[in-house]
């Protein structure tokens, strides 16, 4: 037995307790708060005095009390068990806590994250005899119907297989033995990982394959890569929450690791209740059964949300190195990032900008980092990919403050949300002018590949034309549409069928909650296809009025919503040439020049 470390308290400031005497402490060790045993991570350590981040309330804990040292950073438990589990910010499962201290969660109380007493069935992929080093898989379980549980050798051992066998165990016993030079590892189905340091990985993969979303306005102009980080940023009730819950209910992602991170307690409830009810798409079952979630709601500790992002980030590397496509979201960084501050303030640090720490930008860049696509770390040979999709709540609105700007120098894609466009209920509020999306060239290859060839021009005119159709519109609000030429109403006409048939998409159970991207380029393709047939009549004299009235315009916004679905689509196609044929035979215009490129 190893001496108990232990000092005393001298001072408490809300989540930050200063302490003396542990000469030994370590920046980052994890300890023991007040006769209560609250959980805290030393975060600074001068002159005897050590200062302490605490990760649950600290009212009532006074000087005098005492602080014990573990010895250990703060680490995230990683094994068969996460999934379907909601946790706290420092990875204790509520619904644990619950069963244990009642509806007012207890301090200092201690639970671990997965289960002891849960048996699992191991299932060996490895034999005796067999050479293994950190990262290889050596055996599976069942962790959920939808999730294969691949246990692995944790980083840094390496070492000879000397027993491994199949069946029933709990996360504490071991199923393999590896013999290393020196001695025998026992090898459990789960290992602890520090949550401020990444998880390592062989190498860094180019970003090439999108994460489909099912939104639209996401895949088709703003996508994400598989790998890739994204933020959502948006004043008061704009959409993000809702917008980034479709994210996680349709994307193409094995695994969903979701944060709530900071927001109102009404709102996470919301979340808690409804979250277990949806249902994956692809697999018609329970979505939880591929998810993990934290929860940490605006009366929860500060601290504890600080953490939370890393406890999330963290468990979600750990999927990745099993091979899978993991999309992590956070909602929302901006209140972690208030947590920074608020914690920076009672550390006395010096403020930069509105009160943050200097060092926010590095913070955020170390979270958004942690994003990527690899190849995985040990055998067989696999890749895993973690997206990283953040919210951002600027207050009023004002993309011009700290959190966004500093996010937006570490993301390869921005959907800006609109006040303006959510007031007039259009939604999702992702204004197609002010977001980018780096990843739009580089995912261009997986749409002609497997959508169509011509899939990126398409996109690029659409894009250009909706630029184009904004101008206009200031001309228009001054001058009146009427006094525009016909062209430019085409434009706008076009640009009018694009945000009521493409961009507007309901986030409301139907078919049009989650649109596949065959449907998205065949909805695209109809309208600019239109757009250009009707701009070869309007250049041959044709009235706008006589395209403008055609019944076809007014089904191209809402063939998105057709039960028939592509099929829908593809009739409306035929239809929509038909119509502007027939427009060119009653002008006597020739057909040939109805299908000259323009
Ligand atoms: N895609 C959508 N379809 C229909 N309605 C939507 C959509 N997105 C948002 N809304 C409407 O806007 C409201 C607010 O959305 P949401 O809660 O997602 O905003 P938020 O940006 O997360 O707000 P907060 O800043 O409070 O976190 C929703 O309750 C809903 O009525
Ligand atoms: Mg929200």
């Amino acid at each position: 037995m190893s001496v108990e470390r232990r000092g005393v308290i001298r001072k408490v400031s809300g989540p930050v307790v200063v302490a003396e005497g542990i000469p030994d402490i370590k920046l980052g060790e994890v300890v023991d708060v007040g006769k209560e045993r609250l959980i805290g991570e030393v975060v600074r350590i001068s002159e005897g005095y050590f200062t302490v981040q605490v990760y649950e309330s600290t009212s009532g804990i006074k000087p005098g009390e005492p602080v014990y040292a573990t010895g250990k950073l703060l680490v995230a438990e990683l094994g068969p068990g996460l999934m379907s589990t909601i946790f706290d910010g420092v990875q204790r499962p509520l619904e644990e806590i619950l069963k244990r201290a009642g509806s007012f969660i207890k301090r200092g109380i201690k639970v671990n994250a997965l289960p002891r007493d849960k048996k699992w069935y191991f299932k060996p992929v490895v034999s005796k005899g067999k050479k293994v080093e950190g990262g290889d898989i050596i055996g599976s379980v069942k962790e959920t119907p939808l999730i294969e549980h691949k246990v692995m050798v944790p980083p840094g051992v390496r070492g000879e297989v000397v027993k491994i066998e199949e069946g029933e165990f709990t996360i504490e016993e071991p199923v393999a033995i590896i013999k290393s030079d020196s001695e025998e590892i026992e090898v459990k189905m789960y290992h602890e990982w520090p949550v401020r340091v990444p998880r390592p990985f062989k190498k860094r993969l180019p970003l090439i394959v999108p994460l489909i979303t099912g939104q639209r306005v996401l895949d088709t102009f703003f996508p994400i890569a598989k790998g890739g980080a994204a933020c959502i940023p948006g004043g008061f009730g704009t959409g993000k929450t809702v917008t980034l819950h479709k994210v996680s209910m349709y994307s193409d992602a094995d695994i969903v690791v979701y944060i709530g991170c900071g927001e109102r307690g009404n709102e996470m409830c919301e979340l808690l209740t409804e979250f277990p009810r949806l249902i994956d798409h692809r697999t018609k079952r329970p979505l939880i059964e591929k998810s993990i979630m934290i929860a940490n709601t605006s009366n929860m500790p500060v601290s504890a949300r600080e953490a939370s992002i890393y406890m999330g980030v963290t468990m979600a590397e750990y999927y990745r190195d099993q091979g899978y496509d993991v999309a992590l979201i956070a909602d929302s960084t901006s209140r972690w990032a208030e947590a920074l501050r608020e914690i920076s303030g009672r550390l006395g640090e010096m403020p930069v900008e509105r009160g943050f720490p200097a060092y926010l930008p590095d913070r955020i860049a170390e979270f958004y980092e942690r994003a990527g696509r690899v190849e995985c770390l040990g055998r067989p040979k696999r890749t895993g990919s973690l997206t990283i999709m953040g919210a951002v709540s600027p207050p009023g609105g004002d993309f011009n403050e700290p959190v966004t700007i500093h996010t937006l120098r570490f993301v390869g894609a921005m959907w800006a949300l609109s006040t303006d466009l959510a007031y007039r209920r259009h939604f999702p509020a992702v204004d197609w002018l002010k977001s980018f999306s780096q990843y739009a060239e580089i995912v261009e290859e997986w749409w002609s590949k497997e959508v169509s060839e011509d899939f990126a021009r398409y996109r690029r005119r659409a894009l250009n034309l909706l630029t184009v159709a904004s101008e206009i519109e200031a001309i228009a609000s001054i001058v009146g549409e009427g006094a525009l030429p016909d062209d430019q109403r085409l434009i706008l006409l076009t640009a009018e069928i694009i945000k009521e048939g493409f961009l507007l998409q309901t986030a409301m159970e139907g078919v049009d909650v989650r649109c596949p991207p065959l449907k998205q380029y065949l909805l695209l393709k109809m309208m600019m296809d239109f757009y250009d047939k009707a701009y070869m009549l309007i250049k041959r004299r044709v009235p706008i009025d006589e395209i403008a009235e055609m019944p076809v315009v007014f089904e191209m916004m809402r063939v998105k919503e057709d039960e028939r679905d592509l099929e829908a689509v593809k009739e409306l196609y035929k239809r929509v040439m038909e119509a502007l044929s027939n427009i060119a035979k009653k002008y006597n215009i020739p057909q040939e020049a109805l299908s000259r490129g323009v």
